[in-house]
């Protein structure tokens, strides 16, 4: 059975190390395809989305090797433009190959990208900041053919600053010819790496971490040995979780510079925060405060990736609570599984879920429905009493590479059930055996 088998109801105690980002290695690696020669990545997250990035990479003629957590593209030679199949279609990231293909040979029809049922997450930014650099776009009901007769520098104001569209103009400009200024570029610190990544293979980038990129093409990349940095969405997941079920655990390796947001409510809920070289620790109280109104933002404010793992947190918090979605308007499916749970939640409107806190909540079956959210019903199998399933680990094993052995490593009783085994049939020792927090 795809799910994971949680025995709630204790804090958490321990460490874990916090893995390679998800959402900066994947247009890492699409910016690979523009180097014709040999990267080397490392910190490489084993997750299924690297996975199916790789898969893409090689069915366009790349050679994708991984030693543990390091990652080699061999892009010199490129033998396909033509990108379709559930590699596409399952993953919203493909899209960055958009631009990178643009970049390298002028020339790509692709399906169009899927990814977690959050929201509507059109393209149209996308494909018409890359219209403004010379590229005819023809679509049809799949999909598309995306064509640059010439690539050229343009300037380009995004009308939100969405992160892929940023990411889709920063790698076709870079092998363009002249001057592109991107304005309200997104500042998410995936962009600083994918531009720092391409900076060190010999790309000209200026701006980087703010809104204004101004990015000279035509520079010839090399290969490069580069580290992806830790993943302040899992890192913030773990904080989320011992917010709700209490203890003190630390996370080596955090990202707590690009954390701060999350740090912020942390405190506010009633966290004791200390950082240090080697990562955060973090004291949490079993009775925390609610918080009387929190939005999600673009980065540096809370981001929306984070908003479910907290909502789980809020769930058992002192008072009520105000959650406002900004970003992607489907994120509150989450709600119906953790009423399910016990919580108390209300939607106002479509942006705004008001969380009652209640004293406990109680195991039962849950089911994913999406990465963040699969998450979030993680946490709350932590906080409750009882026995909870999580079906749909799949959609929670896009993003993180061991989410059981990391709560195993915090003190949580959190395990795989296997796909063939029923759901009786969960490892793991009992209740019983685990000494309480
Ligand atoms: N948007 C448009 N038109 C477009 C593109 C985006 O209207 O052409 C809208 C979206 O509908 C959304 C907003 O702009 O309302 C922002 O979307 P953005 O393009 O910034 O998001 P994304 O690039 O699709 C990335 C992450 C998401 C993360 C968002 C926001 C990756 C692979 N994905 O998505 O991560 O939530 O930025 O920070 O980097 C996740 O990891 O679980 C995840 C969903």
């Amino acid at each position: 059975m795809d799910a994971i088998h949680i025995r709630g109801g204790n804090a958490l105690f321990g460490e874990t190390k916090i893995q390679g980002s998800k959402n900066a290695v994947l247009p890492v690696m699409a910016a690979a395809l523009l180097i014709e020669d040999v990267c080397m990545i490392e910190n490489c997250p084993c997750i299924s989305d690297v996975h199916h990035m790789q898969k893409l990479l090689e069915s366009i003629g790349c050679r994708v090797s991984r030693m543990g957590h390091s990652l080699t593209i061999d892009a010199r030679n490129i033998s396909q433009d033509t990108m379709a199949g559930e590699n596409v279609t399952g993953m919203r990231s493909s899209i960055t190959l958009l631009g990178a293909m643009l970049g390298r040979v002028g020339e790509v029809t692709m399906a169009y990208p899927g990814g977690c049922v959050i929201g509507a997450r059109p393209i149209e930014m996308h494909l018409n900041a890359l219209r403004r650099m010379g590229v005819f776009i023809y679509e049809n009901e799949s999909g598309f053919t995306a064509r640059a007769g010439k690539l050229e520098g343009a300037v380009i104001c995004l009308p939100t600053s969405s992160v892929g569209a940023t990411e889709n103009v920063i790698l076709a400009a870079v092998m363009a010819r002249g001057v592109t200024v991107l304005q309200n570029a997104a500042k998410e610190p995936e962009i600083v790496t994918l531009c720092e990544f391409l900076r060190e293979a010999g790309a000209v980038i200026e701006g980087i971490g703010g809104s204004v990129l101004i990015i000279q093409g035509g520079h010839r990349l090399h290969g490069i040995t580069f580290r992806i940095p830790a993943d302040r969405i899992v890192a913030g997941t773990y904080l989320m979780s011992v917010l709700g079920a209490g203890g003190h655990i630390f996370l080596e390796d955090a990202p707590v510079a690009q954390m701060r947001s999350m740090l912020r409510i942390a405190e506010e809920i009633g966290a004791e925060i200390n950082i240090s070289r080697e990562g955060l620790n973090v004291i949490a109280q079993e009775h925390k405060r609610a918080l009387p109104y929190v939005k999600t933002e673009v980065y540096p404010g809370f981001p929306t990736d984070m908003q479910s793992p907290l909502m789980a947190a809020l769930t058992t918090s002192h008072g009520v609570s105000i959650i406002e979605e900004t970003i992607f308007e489907d994120r509150f499916r989450i709600i119906r599984q953790l009423k399910k749970m016990g919580a108390c939640i209300e939607l106002r409107g479509k942006r705004q879920a008001v969380i009652m806190g209640v004293d406990s909540l109680l195991g039962c079956e849950v089911t994913a429905e999406e990465l963040r959210g699969g998450a979030a019903l993680v946490i709350a199998g932590i906080m409750a009493l009882g026995e909870t399933i999580v079906r749909n680990r799949h959609f929670i094993e896009r993003g993180y590479e061991d989410i059981c052995r990391d709560y195993q490593n915090l003190g949580g009783a959190v395990y795989t059930i296997p796909s063939d085994s029923p759901v009786q049939a969960a490892e793991g020792p009992s209740m019983d055996d685990k000494k309480s927090g």
